[in-house]
């Protein structure tokens, strides 16, 4: 049977930090080791930070939703923003692509997260946001 949860929360940075420790949470009856539970953290982080950065321009009064299932040893991560969608998801998936480098942003943050899972799906339309969804087999050895 599948274990699932679902938050939706203000689209600043502020809230980066409780949304990661959330989901970390989530999945510890996968019993993960430390560095999955790392891993876990930095991809939940780098992909909400895309949809507050980039989806919503930093729009507080926006939200973001993350929803998280458990299957076996499977967890799959959602994040979802109604904001303004990505022009060329191709490009996106680059390593060092940006579309904010004046902020100094390196353009790795998906890269990071292909890395750092089993498998990562973008999803997305100008205008009608987007959807990341994030694979991740528990194996706790
Ligand atoms: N949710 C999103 N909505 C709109 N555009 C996005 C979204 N996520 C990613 N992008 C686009 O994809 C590009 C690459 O994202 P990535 O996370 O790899 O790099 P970055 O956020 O620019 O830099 P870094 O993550 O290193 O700070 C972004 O610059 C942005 O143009
Ligand atoms: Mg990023």
């Amino acid at each position: 049977m599948t274990n699932e949860m679902s938050l939706s929360f203000s689209a600043t940075l502020e809230n980066e930090p409780f949304v990661r420790t959330c989901i970390a949470s989530f999945v510890v009856c996968l019993n993960p080791t430390v560095d999955e539970i790392v891993e876990i953290k930095t991809i939940v982080g780098e992909a909400v930070s895309n949809a507050i950065i980039h989806g919503y321009n930093g729009d507080k009064g926006c939200l973001v939703k993350v929803k998280a299932y458990i299957e076996d040893d499977l967890l799959t991560i959602y994040v979802i923003d109604k904001g303004q969608g990505i022009q060329d998801i191709e490009k996106a998936r680059q390593p060092m692509f940006t579309s904010k480098k004046e902020l100094e942003h390196a353009g790795m943050g998906l890269s990071i997260i292909e890395a750092l899972c089993d498998e990562m799906t973008i999803e997305s339309s100008l205008e009608l946001g987007t959807q990341l969804i994030m694979k991740k087999r528990i194996v706790h050895e």
